[in-house]
C-alpha cells in the first residue's frame, strides 16, 4: 500500500509508540486519526504533528466501551472520506504475581486482584477486539482495503508477573490469524508487532528500575529499543502487500 494520502487511525496514540507510529505516518503523507484516552496528552500530540503540516483529528475515546470503537473509526470517514490503516496500539500495564506467600505464616498473603486482571483484558483484549471490529467493518463497507496492524507482545510468550498482559499480548496474536483468514475477501490484511522493551513512559516509569536492568542482560543488542523502531516495522507491514496473518518480533534479539 502506498501511504501517501492514506488515512491511518492509531490508538493510544497521544504519546510512546503510538505516537512515533502516527509520527512516521504523517511524515509519509498521510492523514492521522488519534485516538486516546488522555485528553490534554492527545492535544499536545495533534498541536505537535499539525505544526509539521500534517491533517491530523484527534478523539478521546476509552477503546474498551464500544461506542466510543466505534465513534472513533467512523470519525476517520466523516472526517477524511475514508479508512485504510488501523494501528490498534492503545495498551496497559497492571503487573503482579499470581500469588505470594507470606514466609512466616505459610498463607498466601497477596493475589492478582480481579480488577487487576480485568482491565488490562478490557483495554489491550477487549479494546483490540471493539477498534479492529469497528475498523474492519468500515474498511469492508467502503471497498478499498485495508490494513490492521495490532500491537502485541514479546511477553505473549508468557512473563513472570505478567499473567494478565500475557493473555492478552497472546491473544491479539491470535486474533491476527483469524482476523487474516476472515478479512483477506475484503482486501483487509491483519498483521501484529511484538515489541521487546522499548523505551517509553510505560517502560521507564512503570517498571522497577533493578527489573529493568536484569533485563537488559538479556537483550542480546544490549539496549531499549527506540518507539521508532516499532513504528518503522508498522509501517512496513502496511507497506507490504504480501503481509497478513502474521507477528513480527522488535526484540533486539531478546527471547523470553
Ligand atoms: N513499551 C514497551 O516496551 C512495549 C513492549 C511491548 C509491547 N508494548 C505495547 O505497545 C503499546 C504502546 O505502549 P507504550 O509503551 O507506548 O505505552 P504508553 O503507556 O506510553 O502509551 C499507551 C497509550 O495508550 C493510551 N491508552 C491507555 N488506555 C487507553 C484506553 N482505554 N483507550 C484509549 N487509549 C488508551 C494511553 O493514554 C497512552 O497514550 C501497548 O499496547 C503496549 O502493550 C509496549
Amino acid at each position: 500500500m502506498d501511504i501517501r494520502d492514506k488515512v491511518v487511525v492509531v490508538t493510544g496514540g497521544a504519546q510512546g509508540i503510538g505516537f512515533a507510529i502516527a509520527e512516521r505516518f504523517a511524515k509519509a503523507g498521510a492523514k492521522l486519526v488519534l485516538g486516546d484516552i488522555k485528553q490534554d496528552v492527545l492535544d499536545e500530540a495533534k498541536q505537535k504533528l499539525s505544526a509539521t503540516g500534517a491533517k491530523v483529528h484527534a478523539v478521546v475515546c476509552n477503546v474498551s466501551k464500544e461506542e466510543d470503537a466505534e465513534r472513533l473509526m467512523q470519525a476517520a470517514v466523516d472526517e477524511f472520506g475514508r479508512l485504510d490503516v488501523a494501528v490498534l496500539n492503545a495498551g496497559i500495564l497492571r503487573d503482579g504475581l499470581l500469588l505470594k506467600l507470606d514466609k512466616e505464616t505459610g498463607k498466601v498473603k497477596r493475589k492478582m486482584s480481579l480488577e487487576q486482571w480485568q482491565m488490562v483484558i478490557d483495554v489491550n483484549l477487549t479494546g483490540v477486539f471493539l477498534t479492529g471490529r469497528e475498523a474492519a467493518v468500515r474498511m469492508a463497507e467502503l471497498g478499498n482495503g485495508g490494513a490492521i496492524v495490532m500491537m502485541s507482545s514479546i511477553a505473549a510468550e508468557g512473563n513472570f508477573g505478567q499473567t494478565n498482559y500475557s493473555a492478552t499480548k497472546a491473544g491479539v496474536r491470535a486474533m491476527a490469524v483469524t482476523w487474516s483468514r476472515e478479512l483477506a475477501r475484503y482486501g483487509v490484511r491483519v498483521a501484529a508487532v511484538a515489541p521487546g522493551f522499548i523505551g517509553t513512559p510505560m517502560v521507564k516509569k512503570d517498571m522497577k528500575a533493578e527489573a529493568l536492568e536484569k533485563l537488559l542482560k538479556m537483550v542480546p543488542a544490549g539496549r531499549l529499543g527506540e518507539p521508532d523502531e516499532v513504528a518503522h516495522t508498522c509501517q512496513f507491514i502496511v507497506e507490504n502487500d504480501f503481509i497478513t496473518g502474521v507477528t513480527l518480533g522488535v526484540t533486539g534479539g531478546m527471547k523470553l
